[in-house]
């Protein structure tokens, strides 16, 4: 089968290659999966490049443990083992694998039989692979940690990423104010799929410019704990899903203290793949929600998808069809 592999750490274009490698064959709890599309993430970014450190201590110090990258699928289930009776040959399927592994940006991988659910019929391969990571981090920040309610006034920062373009049509199904921010190539798509207001990130700060929010949605964190606060209304929420690891251990570190004395809270949201990804497909079915995919490309081009993701010149999801030439 075909796969992209890396041996070292390194730029994207550099250490990453495609190449041709056997098949792997499924454990006995485990599906192998025929890849029909797979979508780049910031786990890919890192993990390449192996930055930030912290990274190696989990996936290899000097080279990385496993060559291949890759962790949102949509597929076809190929073969099973002894021990599969959640999923049959045939089905198409779906995922965030993170909790299992990594691997996707390959024809075929071999996850345990739990990293992935059934995928919907009424969703393309395109989507499925463009979904679960994104809606799911969206949907635990803006309600489960994030507690939204009807007509808030609501910030995603990083507004025009996989988890901000989601996250705005979750909040308006809310029927919240939701303001975006992001850089400012991105404002003008930002503004078309429904952000109330747009800020560019690089002429204003959104913390200082005296606007206050219900809720806040971070999906970058590269401010000061206090600075969050100040743009929060009392009883508000600040969520984090992600940004620079130092920037994240303060938050979370500050908000013990914050969160006995004040009213408003900081949270860091700790992901749980897959987690209501149903309830996702059920309001994609209903044309509530849809992905803004950036693509689809061919394998071949993953080095270049991931530096691109890295240098932020995407809008929405990149998703990669395995199969196309
Ligand atoms: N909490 C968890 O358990 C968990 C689990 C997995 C992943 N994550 C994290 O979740 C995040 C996923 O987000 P995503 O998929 O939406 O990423 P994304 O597609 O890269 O979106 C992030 C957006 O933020 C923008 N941006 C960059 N710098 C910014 C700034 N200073 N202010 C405002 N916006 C800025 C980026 O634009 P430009 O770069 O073009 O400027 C990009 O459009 C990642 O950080 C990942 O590490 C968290």
């Amino acid at each position: 089968m075909k796969a992209i592999l890396f041996e070292q750490y390194g730029p994207p274009e550099k250490v990453l290659s495609l190449r041709e490698v056997e098949k792997p064959s499924p454990k006995h709890n485990e599906v192998l999966i025929k890849i029909k599309a797979t979508a780049v993430n910031d786990y890919d970014w890192s993990l390449v490049r192996g930055q930030p450190y912290l990274y190696r201590l989990m996936f290899g110090f000097l080279k990385p443990k496993h060559p291949i990258s890759g962790m949102e699928l949509s597929g076809i289930v190929a073969e099973i083992g002894a021990d599969v009776h959640n999923h049959k040959v045939g089905e198409a399927v779906f995922g965030d694998i993170s909790e299992y592994g990594f691997g996707t940006f390959a024809e075929y991988i071999c996850i345990n039989k739990n990293a992935v659910i059934k995928q919907p019929e009424t969703i393309s391969f395109e989507e499925a692979a463009a979904l679960p990571h994104a809606s799911t981090l969206a949907l635990q920040a803006l309600r489960d940690i994030g507690k939204i309610e009807q007509g808030q006034k609501v910030l995603i920062n990083g507004g025009g990423g996989g988890v901000g373009t989601i996250g705005l049509q979750l909040a308006k199904l809310y029927h919240c104010h939701v303001t975006g921010v992001d850089a400012q190539e991105k404002i003008e798509m930002m503004k078309s799929i429904g952000f109330d207001t747009t800020i560019d990130y690089k002429q204003i700060n959104f913390t200082k410019a005296g606007e206050k929010y219900d809720l806040i949605l971070d999906c970058k964190t590269n401010k000061s704990a206090f600075s969050y606060l100040s743009a929060l209304k009392v009883n508000g929420r600040y969520v984090t899903i992600g940004g620079k690891v130092g920037s994240l251990i303060k938050v979370l570190l500050w908000s013990k203290l914050i969160n006995l004395f004040s009213t408003k809270k900081l949270q860091v949201l700790s992901l749980k793949p897959n987690k209501d990804l149903d309830y996702i497909c059920e309001l994609f079915r209903e044309g509530k929600i849809k992905c803004e995919i950036d693509g689809p490309y061919a394998l071949a081009e993953t080095p270049g998808l991931i530096q691109y993701f890295g240098e932020g010149k995407h809008k929405g999801k990149v998703v990669i069809k395995t199969d196309s030439p």
